[in-house]
């Protein structure tokens, strides 16, 4: 793939995405009353659009029984990639630097995972349909596919301001920084002289704001990809169905339990509706979403209510963090999974003794996780290979090649400063 097609001269940030983890898509799929993927003799993850590898790394080293691949266009992220696993002994874990379409050549298994973290609206046409032919070929029965893409109607009120970026970096000199540089003197100036037709987004209306938090890497890779579309939800299963996987859920946990984000009137309307792929497309109207995190599965097995109440309740999870505990919760079983989560991450089965019911225990873990405050995680990570992962991690502080994560000893890695 050419630089015409894609961004390729501004590396993308290092970070750690959580919901890609085995544990996260698995309660995904649970809570939607699916079975996740079996792992009990190990299992195959694939991340399409890797970046710098961090979360295949990461996830390789807490995950022994585990295959990891990631793919990427750019061979300086494959590269980094692989020097991370050098240097943390993480041998389960490879990478390929090559464009989707050439992905056809390699001699790749069949995978339990596959995921694609904001990759998907921000390639072409032809890209996409490669990205998911590979999910169509590699993806085994059972397997849960990840997408997340930035969609409509939430980005509508911002499609003037990206329009306009691109119009002007298209015609700047320098490199892609230099370019959103120049190009952001002239949207800056703009809304000053009162175009407010730029801040009728979230990004529009932060605008100044944003640019000063967020690092200019973000606002290339955001806005200057050539191909960049937001997507509606009906036209991504549309895309999906081509390669019969049907949806499962949403990795972002609240978005599966509407009476956590809509009111009586908006989930009668939402219900009322009786095709499936509408009631999302309503939903995503009702919430204004610009970006989403799909899940589908082929041919993935539904579960009966009990096993999914008992697997929920014998999955591992973790307080988040940091704690926001604006949202309160004064459910005895609520509290309770609150304090035994103090201790470190444990699975709900655990207070089952102490007069909580099984009930109580799945509703209130999925209400917690919806607000945030708990995340599922690994129910048996690998301590040394965390520990490896670590020292590694602390040694590059400061470095060019820092990763600003850690990891816990629950598998998950968090940003260094929310420690
Ligand atoms: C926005 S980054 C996301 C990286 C990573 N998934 C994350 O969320 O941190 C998109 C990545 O997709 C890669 N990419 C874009 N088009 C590609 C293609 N056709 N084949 C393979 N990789 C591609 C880019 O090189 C880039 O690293």
């Amino acid at each position: 793939m050419d630089s015409a097609r894609y961004v390729t001269d501004v590396p993308y940030a290092r970070r750690y995405v959580r919901e890609l983890s085995p544990a996260w898509l698995d309660f995904t799929a649970l809570i939607c009353g699916f079975q996740p993927p079996p792992r009990g003799s190990g299992f195959a993850w694939c991340e399409l659009g890797c970046g710098h590898g961090v979360t295949p790394a990461l996830l390789a080293a807490a995950h022994p029984e585990g295959r990891f691949i990631g793919i990427d266009l750019m061979p300086q992220h494959v590269e980094f990639a692989e020097r991370l696993c050098r240097e943390a002994e993480i041998t389960n874990a490879s990478f390929q630097a090559v464009d989707f379409a050439a992905t056809q050549a390699l001699d790749l298994p069949r995978f339990d995972y596959v995921v694609a973290h904001g990759v998907y609206t921000w390639v072409d046409a032809s890209a996409q349909a490669e990205l998911l032919r590979f999910a169509g070929r590699h993806l085994k029965p059972g397997g849960l596919l990840y997408l997340s893409y930035d969609c409509l109607p939430g980005w509508a009120g911002d499609m003037p301001l990206q329009h306009l970026l691109r119009v002007l970096t298209e015609r700047a000199q320098g490199d892609s920084i230099a370019r959103l540089d120049s190009a952001d003197k002239i949207v800056t100036a703009l809304q000053g002289l009162g175009a407010d037709v730029l801040r009728l987004g979230a990004m529009g209306r932060e605008w100044e704001e944003l640019r000063g938090k967020l690092p200019p890497s973000y606002f290339v890779h955001q806005f200057l990809p050539p191909a960049w579309k937001p997507l509606y939800v009906t036209e991504l299963r549309q895309a999906v169905s081509g390669i019969g996987l049907t949806p499962i859920g949403s990795a972002t946990i609240r978005e599966n339990v509407d009476a956590f984000t809509l009111d009586r009137p908006a989930r009668e309307l939402v219900a009322a509706a009786s095709d499936p792929d509408l009631r999302e497309l309503l939903r995503d109207y009702l919430l204004q979403k610009r970006f989403r995190r799909d899940v589908f599965g082929r041919d993935v097995p539904a579960l009966d209510e009990a096993t999914v109440r008992a697997r929920i309740c014998g999955s591992t999870f973790m307080l988040s963090h940091p704690q926001d505990a604006t949202v309160p919760f004064n459910h005895p079983s609520a509290q309770a999974l609150l304090a035994l989560l103090e201790g470190g991450a444990a699975a709900p089965i655990a207070l089952a003794d102490q007069g909580h019911s099984i009930d109580a225990l799945v509703a209130q873990i999925i209400a917690l996780a919806s607000a945030g405050r708990t995340w599922p995680v690994a129910a048996d990570p690998d301590r040394e290979g965390i520990e490896r992962v670590n020292a590694v991690l602390r040694r590059r502080t400061g470095t060019p090649d820092e990763i600003a994560f850690t990891m816990l000893p629950s598998g998950m890695a968090i940003d260094r400063e929310d420690r």
